[in-house]
């Protein structure tokens, strides 16, 4: 099974590098709402998951994965324009496997962005919160399974799974630049229902500021091969809320498009100095 997914990951690997002579250095992962920011790329390639051997493909109708290789603030990045959630039906294997691609390609930091529901009373829709840590009690670890030594070790360190250095590099970034952002605990689910009002109250009172169906297992798997892991959320909805408790896909997609200008200006600005 390690041997198989490893077997493919060197073929993704050796089709991407073929003809591209990007070494890419930064990774970035593109959340709901917030795809806006390949724009700023300096296009040197594109190419379709679907192109990729082995790569998952998105299952969301009308919504095309493409792998992106350029320049941005000065560096050679990649980006995963479309990634992959657990309940779109993907084992966490896969939902990892692009940012393992993006490893061995050589990246060393990984930008992640994700659109999420806020549980912390302090914050509101449209905010940006900056991840220190992460909970997840219900998505499955992508390390499950025979360790794949040449990623990385059977047991993981996750002490400082957002590099506490980006965090406080983007927190300098965000007062220069008079973003008003939050930090805290994201919490990880699987969706694809939104939260109860009792799941909401439980997230808070486990430690979570905010709330999504991402990003975990992106950072374990990241954090597995030694890439250094910085990731942002934009706060989309208020789960703890007096008032009626309706929250729609549309809605979190309106307010997560909104903050896209602010999470992009700090992504651009912190990899600049990287
Ligand atoms: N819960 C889970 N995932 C989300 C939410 C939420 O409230 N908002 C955006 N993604």
């Amino acid at each position: 099974m390690s041997s198989d997914i490893l077997k493919k990951l060197n073929e993704a690997v050796t089709f991407l590098k073929k003809d591209n002579s990007n070494n890419p250095t930064v990774g970035i992962v593109l959340g709901s709402g917030l795809g806006k920011f390949a724009e700023d790329i300096e296009v040197e390639k594109e190419i379709a998951y679907k192109d990729i051997p082995h790569f998952p493909v998105s299952t969301v109708e009308g919504h095309q994965g493409k792998i992106i290789f350029g320049n941005l603030a000065g560096k050679k990045v990649v980006c995963l324009s479309g990634r992959f959630h657990y309940y779109e039906g993907y084992s966490a294997q896969e939902i990892v496997f692009p940012i393992r691609v993006m490893g061995m390609l050589g990246i060393k930091t990984l930008l992640l962005s994700n659109a999420a529901g806020g549980v912390n009373a302090n914050f509101k829709v449209g905010d940006i919160m900056l991840i220190n840590d992460h909970i997840s009690i219900d998505m499955v670890n992508p390390l499950i399974g025979k360790n794949i030594n040449e990623l990385g070790p059977r047991f993981p360190d996750m002490s400082d799974p957002y590099k506490r250095e980006l965090l406080l590099q983007a927190k300098e970034i965000a007062k220069k630049l008079k973003i008003d952002v939050k930090e805290g605990v994201y919490f990880g689910v699987t969706g694809p229902s939104y939260e109860t009002r009792a799941e909401y109250k439980m997230v808070q009172v486990m430690g979570g500021d905010a709330v999504g169906m991402s990003t975990v297992q992106e950072c374990i798997a990241a954090n597995h091969m030694g890439i250094s892991v910085f990731a942002a959320s934009v706060i989309t909805d208020m789960g703890i809320r007096e008032e009626d408790n309706i929250i729609t896909h549309e809605e979190v997609l309106q307010y997560a498009a909104e903050a896209e200008p602010k999470l992009a200006s700090i992504f651009k600005e912190l990899i600049a100095i990287l």
